[in-house]
Formats: structure tokens, sequence, C-alpha cells
């Protein structure tokens, strides 16, 4: 038996969670589930939304399933989901972007690998108030982690038979930061003469993944725009419901689906559970689970075709309806 850390989140979170929880164990997978919990409802018993426990559970087991967790905007604490992925040194974000079974959009077969970079640019929250009436944010790009990320994307490229990676930036404004970034890449491409690389601004890859998305493989990204366009990745293929995600690093992974705590749906049953789901079944195939993962993902496409669906995909199934529709399968 397997112990993996859980960390249910909030908002959408435990709904979610349950689901898959329920899906998996249906599967046969052999899972001792370490439930840890973060975020705001943990401040109050433990001072520290994401209190020393957390890390060292994931620390012992080596691998977690993560649900969202709400970050308060312009204020309060900073983002656990950050922290987390700093703290465990998990310095890349892949996320496998791919048209689903009967989920239609206005593209077919997207098939494109957004790689992240995850511990540092702006996301590092390094920011000051100058005066009343001016606040600075400093973007930190290193060439270690520019250096790894890129071998992360062409290292997954081979191993995944993947054809090309393309770097994104706005390394013709931010020369020094962006620059370096694509000056690391270009460096990682020549050592993988077999994956085509190419260059991309940032603002004319959202315009060609719009208009064209077919064109693209391997996105290779600093962290902020890889967030952003990771989101507009997932409304390629039908929205964040199905957008699913993993954090990896040298000893440890975390797989959390792309999207947030969705506080507009929470508490109503009504989430779409595919995203989280998909991330579990990669951290099944993570751990070895693979039997229980291709049933999971065998019995999840079978409930797409058979058209039933939560309403973010035009459906009227609930998050639990769903789930058991999926158990059934199994
Ligand atoms: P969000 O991803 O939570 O929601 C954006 C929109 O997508 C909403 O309309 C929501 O209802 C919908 N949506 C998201 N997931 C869905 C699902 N599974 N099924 C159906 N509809 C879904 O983004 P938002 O509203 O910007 O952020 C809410 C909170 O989540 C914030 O506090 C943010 O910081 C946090 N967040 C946490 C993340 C994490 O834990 N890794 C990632 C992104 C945001």
């Amino acid at each position: 038996m397997k112990r993996v850390t859980l960390i249910k989140g909030d908002g959408i979170g435990p709904e979610i969670s349950n689901a898959v929880i329920k899906i998996i164990e249906a599967s046969g997978a052999q899972i001792d589930w370490d439930v840890q919990t973060a975020g705001a409802d943990v401040i109050e018993k433990e001072g520290v939304p994401l209190p020393d426990r957390v890390l060292e559970s994931v620390k012992n087991n080596g691998v977690a399933l993560k649900s969202p967790v709400t970050t308060p905007i312009g204020k309060g604490f900073r983002s656990v989901n950050v922290q987390l992925r700093k703290d465990l040194d998990l310095y890349a974000n892949l996320r496998p972007c791919y048209n689903l079974p009967s989920v239609k959009t206005r593209y077919e077969n997207v098939d494109i690998v957004v790689v992240r970079e995850n511990t540092e640019d702006l996301y590092a929250g390094i920011e000051r108030q100058v005066d009343a009436d001016t606040a600075e944010s400093i973007k930190i790009i290193t060439r270690k982690a520019s250096l790894r990320i890129a071998e992360f994307a062409f290292d997954y490229a081979i191993k995944n038979n993947r054809k090309e990676v393309a770097v994104v930036t706005k390394a013709n404004i931010c020369k020094l930061s962006d620059g370096l970034f694509l000056e690391c890449a270009k460096e990682v491409a020549k050592k993988y003469p077999s994956i085509a690389f190419r260059e991309v601004l940032v603002d004319n890859c959202c315009m060609q993944l719009v208009q064209n998305p077919n064109q693209f493989d391997i996105l290779l990204l600093p962290n902020l725009y890889g967030d952003i366009v990771s989101d507009l990745c997932a409304g390629l293929i039908g929205g964040l419901g199905i957008a699913q995600g993993a954090n990896i690093g040298e000893n440890y992974a975390v797989f959390e689906p792309v999207h947030g705590s969705a506080p507009d749906i929470a508490g109503q049953d009504k989430a779409n559970p595919t995203a989280m789901l998909m991330s579990a079944i990669e951290m099944l195939n993570y751990i070895e689970e693979r039997k229980a993962a291709e049933k999971i993902r065998k019995a999840l496409f079978a409930t797409l075709e058979a058209g039933i669906k939560t309403a973010d995909l035009g459906g009227s199934a609930t998050c639990s309806e769903f789930a058991d529709a999926i158990i059934d399968r199994i």
C-alpha cells in the first residue's frame, strides 16, 4: 500500500477531492491517504496557512494529490500553492492540454504540453510599496532555474515522442530577465538536435494559440507567462474543469488541477472533478499504479462519450453524479 499526501484544499476542493477518492477506491489502487489541511482555515488554529507538517508529509511520502487552495487577492497571506512549490523545489509545472472525447471545442486535435518554470519570476512575490502612489515588483530569473526547466522540457520531449519545443518570452522588452531565459533555452536546445526549437514572443503566442493552436507542441515558459498561457490552453480544450497539472521536482511531485478554488460555485456540487481526476491519473502512473490509472481513464472517457457531463461542459450532471457514472463504468 502506497502512502500519498492528500491536500483537500477549500472552495470546490473538498467536493472534487471526495469524488476523486471514491473513483480511485473503485479502481482498486492501493493507496493509504495521508490527509493534510492548509489555507485560511488552518491559520486560525495553527497560525500559518502552510504548516511544516504538510511539507513533512510530502517529503516523507514523496508524492501528493492536491486540490486548490484560495489565496486572498491584493492582501492577506502569501499563496500556499506558490509556497509549497517553492519550499519543495517543485521546479517544473507540467500541464498537458489535449481534447477529450465528446467535449466540443472550436479546434480539434489540440495537443499542447505547457512546461512552466515554477519557482521564480514575478511569482517570487518580492514587492514593496515605494510610496503611497508607487508599488514595485521584482522579476527574478536565474541561469540555474532556466537551464533546468529547459532540460526538463527537452527531456520530456524525447521521452514522450514530441517533435518541437517553443520557448515563449518577452525578451524584446525584458532583455535581461527574459533574455536570460531565452539564452538558456537556446543553449539546451543545441544538445537535442532531434527536437525542433523555435522562439515566440508571448503576445504573438497568445494570438497564434487562439487562431491556430495545432501548430504548437511543447511550450516552455517562465512562471507568469506560463500561468496565463495555461489558462488560455485550458480554454482551447473546454475550460478549467478539465485541465490537469503536475508540479515536479528532483525528489517530490505534487499533482493538482490548473484551476483554482472556484468560490462562485463552491459547495453546490456543481464543479467538474475531471481536472482533478486527470491529475490523479498521472499521479497513479507516477507511483506505478498503471492498471488503475488506465481503468479510470477509460471509464472517464466512456462517461463523457455517453454524454454525461457537468454544467461547465453544457451537461446537467452534478459533481457526485458524474463521479458515480465513472464508478459504474469502472
Ligand atoms: P478559478 O480557477 O477558481 O475559477 C475561474 C472560473 O472557472 C470560475 O468561473 C470557476 O467557476 C470556473 N471553474 C474552475 N474550476 C472549475 C471546475 N472544476 N468545474 C467547473 N468550473 C470551474 O480561478 P479564480 O476565480 O481566479 O480563483 C479563485 C481562487 O483560487 C483564488 O483565491 C486563487 O488564488 C485560487 N487559485 C488557486 C490555485 C491552486 O490552488 N493551485 C490555482 C489558481 C487559483
